[in-house]
């Protein structure tokens, strides 16, 4: 498949998890991809696994918690020239239940999750529009899509990106922006690493990469797989409270998001 309509591509989250199989997937197509992450090894360790492939991995290490990180990162594509391709795909979660509620972790995913994927898209998006050219995808996840056991933070801060998807989507009808929303089920990474619970129809992360490639090469705004999982869900997102909360509570026992 020739995704040659992206030369350059700024992907954030890169130094592992899904990521890292995507910029890696990029980089097999022959796309230059922009890694970002705050560890940089991790970023070399990419960029060396890729050395071969068509195309490059060019780490560009930063936290996006820090909008002077952003900036300098955004000076060097003034300079270098813009991607055509931006992933906004970094994010952290943290588990906590309603009886060890975490406000600092609350905020923390709050910040990393959405704001930070904010500090980056405020500026390509201003570059996007005034150029009317560029294409853009949102990380979210189907956890966004209603509440999940001990997922009340990071729930949150994925159905605040869904929703700020959707209405930028609308603003952008019209223009030569593309904007897409990505919305997995779940994939084997550090992240999910921590989970104690099943997590059905797990994915790979290179499977995850290939399907997220594969919807970015299409037009639908939401890119979500394993369906055979997600569409549940999406079934889930238009039950009464009633219903949902007993099959989501008969599904999860104890309390805990499957
Ligand atoms: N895995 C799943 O099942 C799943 C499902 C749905 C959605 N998602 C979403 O997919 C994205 C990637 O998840 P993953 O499972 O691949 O997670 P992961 O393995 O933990 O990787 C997360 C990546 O984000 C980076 N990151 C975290 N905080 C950052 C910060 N402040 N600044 C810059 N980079 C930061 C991490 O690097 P550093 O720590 O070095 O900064 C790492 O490269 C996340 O947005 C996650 O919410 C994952």
């Amino acid at each position: 498949m020739s995704i040659a309509r992206w030369p350059r591509a700024w992907v954030t989250g890169a130094g592992r998890g899904i990521g890292a199989a995507l910029a890696e997937a990029l980089a097999r197509d022959g796309v230059i991809v922009y890694a970002s992450a705050r560890n940089r090894e991790e970023l070399d360790a990419l960029a060396e696994r890729c050395s071969t492939l068509a195309g490059s991995i060019v780490p560009m290490p930063l936290d996006i918690t820090q909008k002077s990180d952003i900036e300098a990162a955004l000076n060097g594509f003034d300079k270098e020239g813009w991607p055509e391709l931006v992933v906004l795909n970094a994010g952290t979660y943290q588990p906590f239940s309603a009886q060890a509620f975490d406000e600092e972790s609350f905020q923390r995913q709050i910040d990393v999750n959405v704001n930070g994927t904010m500090r980056c898209l405020a500026p390509v998006l201003q570059r996007f529009t005034s150029q009317d050219h560029g294409h853009i995808a949102v990380m979210a996840s189907v956890a966004g899509y209603r509440g999940l056991p001990t997922a009340s933070a990071y729930g949150a801060s994925k159905a605040a990106l869904i929703n700020m998807c959707e209405s930028l989507r609308l603003d952008l009808r019209g223009t030569g922006v593309k904007l897409q929303l990505i919305n997995p089920g779940f994939v084997r990474t550090p992240l999910t690493d921590k989970n104690t619970h099943d997590m059905p129809a797990l994915l790979e992360p290179e499977d995850a990469a290939d399907r997220i490639v594969r919807g970015l090469s299409g037009d639908g705004f939401e890119i979500t797989f394993p369906k055979r999982f997600t569409y549940w869900l999406k079934l889930f997102r238009i039950l009464p409270y009633r219903w949902y909360f007993a099959l989501v509570g008969r599904a999860t026992k104890s309390g805990r998001s499957s």
